[in-house]
This record gives structure tokens, sequence and C-alpha cells, in this order.
């Protein structure tokens, strides 16, 4: 059954956890969707784990639509949300209205993320009155990584940890559909959750969230450069792949492959 924003706000009413997963592609938009995961992120983590960047400022918009839009092309039930990336939002609200709209225009997305708080409410305010679903994004923000120096657990202290409180206050006033919280406390996730009637999907945040995302290649063990403590890897896919690819060039090399079998 397709899924929408209200069936995620729904599904936290009825203490049902959310599962998200992040795809960049054909195969892996697929696969997600088939397994029936919940909302797939076409996230700006594509600069780092697909692009090989060093980190997602350099992650265009038009990069991001044309993922999204391979992204949305495959799926048919799973709620599909682009992430806006760097610049694409943050010199003004009309601008920031317009690249969003592109997201679901043109790149077929059902709903757009934006990393930050109480700084870019008037522009959420705005891209939810144009009627564009927005997924607000607190915590760890890593379009900001060369602001904070770092990719180090966020609002530990009571003074940050007040901020996100009320800052996932604004954005639900705002009309978020639903909060990423990245990588704080989980005592504070915690609170943050149960404060708001929208849902909070955790990364790094612990497991009171209402659910929960992780970057696919990392959890599938494709994207080795950073293991980040909080990824569980459910696979070792870099070294299967590599294994594979290994066996191959030396069965080309043996004339192992291709056989007669496997010829004209
Ligand atoms: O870009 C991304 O994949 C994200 C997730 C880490 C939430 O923002």
């Amino acid at each position: 059954m397709k899924k929408t924003t209200t069936t995620l706000i729904e599904m936290k009413a009825q203490g049902e956890k959310i599962a998200a997963l992040t795809a960049y592609d054909y195969i892996l938009a697929t696969i997600l969707d088939e397994i029936g995961i919940d909302l797939i992120l076409v996230g700006d983590s594509l600069g780092t784990v697909f692009a090989g960047y060093e980190t997602t400022v350099q992650v265009t918009l038009e990069q991001m639509l044309y993922h999204t839009k391979i992204v949305s092309q495959q799926v048919k039930n799973a709620l599909v949300v682009g992430d806006m990336p760097f610049m694409s939002f943050q010199i003004n609200p009309e601008e920031a209205v317009r690249n969003a709209g592109r997201f679901l225009q043109e790149a077929g997305a059902e709903a757009v993320k934006l990393e930050g708080g109480e700084e870019i409410a008037p522009t959420v305010r705005r891209i939810v009155n144009a009627g564009i679903p927005v997924m607000g994004h607190l915590g760890l923000l890593p379009q900001s990584v060369h602001k904070y120096g770092g990719y180090a657990v966020r609002a530990r202290e009571s003074k940050e940890a007040e901020k996100l409180r009320q800052d996932a206050k604004i954005l639900e006033e705002c009309g978020v559909f639903s909060i990423v919280l990245e990588k704080i406390p989980h005592q504070l996730a915690r609170q943050v959750s149960q404060s708001l009637s929208i849902p909070t999907i955790g990364i790094g945040a612990g497991p009171h969230c209402d659910g929960q995302i992780l970057v696919t290649p990392d959890m599938l063990g494709l994207f080795e450069r950073f293991h980040p403590p909080f990824v569980r890897r459910y696979a070792e896919l870099n070294k299967e792949m590599k294994q594979a690819c290994t066996a191959y060039l030396q069965d080309v090399r043996t004339e192992k492959f291709p056989s007669l079998k496997e010829s004209f």
C-alpha cells in the first residue's frame, strides 16, 4: 500500500516503528520498495557514499534532482523524500520554494528534507504553504560541517539541548510531517519524540525515536571509508564485491571465463 506523510503520522499515533533507508539508484530503490520500507530518502549523503566527495557540501541541486528522479520512478509503495542540498534553500524563501517544487514536479519526490531549526522556520513555512511536505533535520547537520568543525555528537550540553527541543517544536508548528534527529544523546531524542505528535526518525539518536534511518551503503558494508559507531552492519558487501571481482579477474587471466557454454 502506498505510504504517505499521513501514514507515518498515524504509525506514530499507533506506536508502530517507522523504518527508513537511503537510496540513490534504481537497484537499491527497487529492493527497498519490494521489502516494504516505509520511507526512502534520496539523501545528499550520496555525495560521500556514492560520489566519493569528502563532505555533502559539494552536492548540487541538479545532482539531487537526477538521483531523486531515478529513485521515484521505481518506487510504488514507500514515501520518497528528496534532500535539499546545501545552498538550495538558504539564500531566500522564494528560491527555496522554487527549488523544493522542482523535487516534486521534475523529480517525482513526495516531500523534501531541509537541515536546520528556527533559522529556517520562515522558509519551511513557505514551502509547506506551497503544498510541499517537509521533513525537518536537527542535531548533527552534515551541511554545516565546516561551521562545527566535524561530525561530533550534538546537543550534549544543556543550552544546545534546549535549543534543539525548541527547534523541534518550532518545526512542528511550521507544519513539518516528521523530523530526522541525527547523532544526539538518546535521552534528548526520547524527550523530543515524546513532546511531538509528528514522528522523529533517528540516526545515531538511540532507540526511543519513532523510527530509524541509516545510510544504506553504510549498513550494507559497501562504503568503507569510515564506520560510524551507531551503524549496525547487516552485510559486508564491499568485501563480497571485491571477492567476486577478483574471481572474475583471475578467471579471465587463466582463460576459465568464458566457457563454451557462455559462448555462441
Ligand atoms: O543525507 C542523508 O542521507 C541524510 C540521512 C543521514 C538522514 O540526511
